[in-house]
């Protein structure tokens, strides 16, 4: 069991707190989904009510470490400061003098935010030198980027080897819910697969395989288990290089016992285009047609399965759902998730940005932060970000 933030002091302490602000800008660089920063407040809340001192640090996009100012923190100062109705003072770096000084000058209840940590390339490089920089600014240091937990980072993990270090609420709440669907998951339980690459899920599906009942398989991913089966995918995304790996999934599934259901109609076009003609096919896919969603008969399929389903963990859109047109797979069976008595899982990115732009964000038990980090606990891996914290 790790420390959380519950079992240290924060009253007058520096709190040094690692947050995942990585979030999605458009061209004027607005925030589209502040959902991460948000699920950081409960942490940020604490620490400030608590007469801590709050130096929080993220990084924003992939600068490669150079200054780029189209990722600094700017926005996300911006909303910080909106959202806690207090001036949140973003820094211009995120070490060196400037911020030494003004770290110094802090009183109970202020909040500073470091300038993008991959402005940095130590920061990926998990530099030493830089992680103790880093760490000079805190008496403590709070993980709560769980999105990040997957990246042995400085200021994720090297950190943790100069200052005594404990979870945020969100890291706790994420480990929570991960611990229990690949420890201890109520049964039946469905794995719900969909998005564009088979191989980004492959690690997953294998270590599942002994916890789960049912694995449904949506979105792109669908065609190249399909081409497995012999079935015609028309012009559809396949990984042919997928397919003998696919072949091996369904005979452990068989040895596992546990159910695969695949699409058996499916919305399909000619072009990938909101204003393609399209139309639905059972079982196979016509040559020169592109699959882009589940059909109804499959929603109807998959709907059963889940009803009967008492823990559901959903990764991966069921079709091309940016496009309204085929965004119906993963709108109804959302929409019907949210309705169900069980232990509902979404693993982050594209899922998550689906489900909250349906509106049902409270409508699941959790749904993750974090997308590849989500990924990884359920392929079984340890995050480097949570196993570097302090036990308890
Ligand atoms: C994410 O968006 O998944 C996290 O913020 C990690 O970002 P990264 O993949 O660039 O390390």
């Amino acid at each position: 069991m790790k420390k959380v933030i519950t079992d240290v002091s924060v009253s007058g302490k520096k709190v040094l707190m690692r947050a995942d602000f990585n979030v999605p800008l458009n061209e004027k660089r607005n925030i589209t989904d502040d959902s991460r920063i948000v699920a950081a407040l409960p942490t940020i809340k604490y620490v400030l009510d608590n007469g801590g001192k709050l130096i929080l640090m993220s990084h924003l996009g992939r600068p490669k470490g150079e200054v780029k100012t189209e990722f600094n923190l700017t926005p996300v100062a911006d909303r910080l400061s909106t959202l806690l109705k207090m001036n949140v003072q973003k820094m211009d770096d995120c070490v060196g003098e400037h911020v030494e000084e003004t770290v110094d000058h802090m009183k109970a209840g202020d909040v500073v935010l470091l300038e993008n940590l991959r402005f940095h390339k130590e920061e990926k490089e998990n530099d030493p030198a830089f992680a103790k920089q880093l760490a000079s600014f805190g008496d403590i240091f709070i993980e709560d980027a769980f999105g990040t937990c997957h990246r042995a980072h400085a200021s994720t993990v090297g950190v943790t080897e100069y200052l005594p270090s404990a979870a945020g609420f969100l890291v706790r709440k994420e480990i929570e819910y991960f611990e229990k669907v690949t420890k201890d998951p109520e049964r039946p339980f469905a794995l719900m697969l969909g998005g564009a690459k088979v191989a980004d899920k492959i690690p997953v599906i294998k270590n599942m395989l002994g916890k789960i009942d049912f694995l449904l398989i949506g979105g792109a991913m669908a065609y190249t288990f399909l081409k497995s089966r012999f079935k015609g995918v028309g012009a559809s995304r396949v990984e042919e290089n997928m397919t003998k790996t696919a072949e091996k999934i369904f005979e452990l599934a068989s040895i596992n016992n546990v159910g695969v259901f695949l699409p058996k109609d499916h919305v399909v076009a000619r072009t990938i285009k909101e204003t393609a003609k399209r139309k639905v096919v059972k079982e196979h896919i016509p040559d020169g047609w592109i699959g882009l969603d589940i059909g109804p008969a499959t929603i109807q399929s998959f709907k059963s399965v889940l009803a009967e389903s008492k823990t559901i963990v959903w990764n991966g859109p069921m079709g091309l759902f940016e496009m309204k047109p085929f965004a119906t797979g993963t709108r109804e069976l959302a929409k019907y998730i949210a309705k169900l008595d069980a232990t509902t899982v979404i693993g982050g990115g594209d899922t998550a940005a689906a489900i909250y732009q349906m509106g049902l964000g409270k409508r699941m038990s959790h749904i993750s932060t974090g997308g590849g980090a989500s990924l990884e606990y359920l392929e079984g891996i340890e995050l480097p970000g949570i196993a570097a914290l302090d036990d308890k």
